[in-house]
């Protein structure tokens, strides 16, 4: 018997059965991938969850990522598949720290990466993704921009748009974080002719070693479309395996074996046909007025997300 099969046959039938839309982040197991009707980074799951016209959305992923689809999709009922899948740059700042931020420093427009919690969300001017910062960012009027929570990914932005007076925290994603320049020495070594690719939540010394920066979509997607047949991959260890199985005929290496967020990790097949039958996973409620304030900053993502 294949048990794997057996539980996403069932997931299927159920998720028909009870009108639910099933939505994944890329980091997620492969076998999870391949039951959801649709997986993305967090800009394109923004997006979809607009579309979404099912009754019930189950997302795979961590807490912000569901709260950000019952933010945008408040009639639905909107499922976290594992209640236990935080993000840990998402708790490291909270609604009280950056109201004081914010007090000294009222001529600063506030943009809050997606990675953070909604009542946070609520009290910022602007949300971006990691594929969207820097063309946001440029395309917000006032200069002076206050970016949270994530120093690397600030940093990142921060050096694309010098004309820019970009003022940045101390949070960070731990486990891009953990990844040291000598790792990726070490990794150029072992495949010379392998191009690097890197996720903007790794240090800026890091990424200032790679041949790409990029958000997980881009990441993606510069592998498919290169000549290049060998890549390191600088982001989640589950990227390296989603595109060995997309490329057969290309070879990817993660950047290193400490590049496992243990939150995506923790979803399972059982989790997800537990939420299908009702008996699993959390429902997301948010009141009206974080809804209306958290909606206000991720729609000014999508308007100025433009050239
Ligand atoms: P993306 O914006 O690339 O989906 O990244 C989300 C995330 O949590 C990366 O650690
Ligand atoms: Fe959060 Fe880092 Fe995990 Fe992304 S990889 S969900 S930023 S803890």
């Amino acid at each position: 018997m294949n048990m794997i099969k057996d539980i996403q046959q069932e997931i299927l039938k159920l998720k028909k059965e009870k009108d639910i839309c099933i939505l994944a982040h890329s980091y997620e197991a492969h076998e999870i991938l391949e039951i959801a009707d649709y997986a993305g980074d967090s800009y394109a799951l923004s997006v979809k969850a607009k579309e979404v016209d099912a009754k019930t959305v189950i997302m795979c992923g961590v807490r912000f990522m569901a709260e950000t689809v019952k933010i945008l999709s408040p009639e639905k009922q909107v499922i976290l598949a594992t209640p236990e899948a935080g993000c840990e740059m998402a708790d490291m700042m909270n609604r009280a720290m950056i109201e004081k931020v914010k007090a000294k420093h009222p001529d600063y427009t506030v943009v809050a990466y997606v990675n953070t919690t909604a009542e946070l969300k609520a009290i910022c001017d602007v949300c971006v993704t990691s594929s969207s910062a820097v063309n946001v960012v440029k395309n917000i009027e006032n200069d002076k921009i206050l970016f949270i929570p994530d120093n690397n990914l600030g940093t990142f932005v921060k050096r694309l748009l010098p004309e820019k007076d970009i003022m940045l925290l101390d949070g960070c994603c731990p486990i891009h974080a953990s990844v040291t320049p000598e790792e990726v020495i070490r990794a150029k070594v072992a495949h010379p002719d392998a191009l690097i690719l890197i996720h903007p939540e790794c240090r800026p010394d890091v990424a200032g070693m790679a041949d790409f920066v990029g958000s997980t979509a881009d990441i993606m997607n510069f592998a498919k479309n290169s000549e290049r047949k060998e890549f390191i991959i600088g982001t989640e260890i589950s990227i390296a395996e989603h595109l060995q199985y997309e490329c057969p005929d290309k070879r990817f290496y993660p950047l290193s074996a400490k590049l496992i967020c243990k939150n995506m990790r923790l979803t399972t097949l059982v989790d997800v046909l537990d939420c299908c039958k009702g008996i699993g996973g959390e429902e997301i409620v948010l009141d009206n007025e974080t809804i209306t304030s958290a909606k206000k900053c991720i729609d000014e993502m999508i308007r100025l997300n433009h050239e």
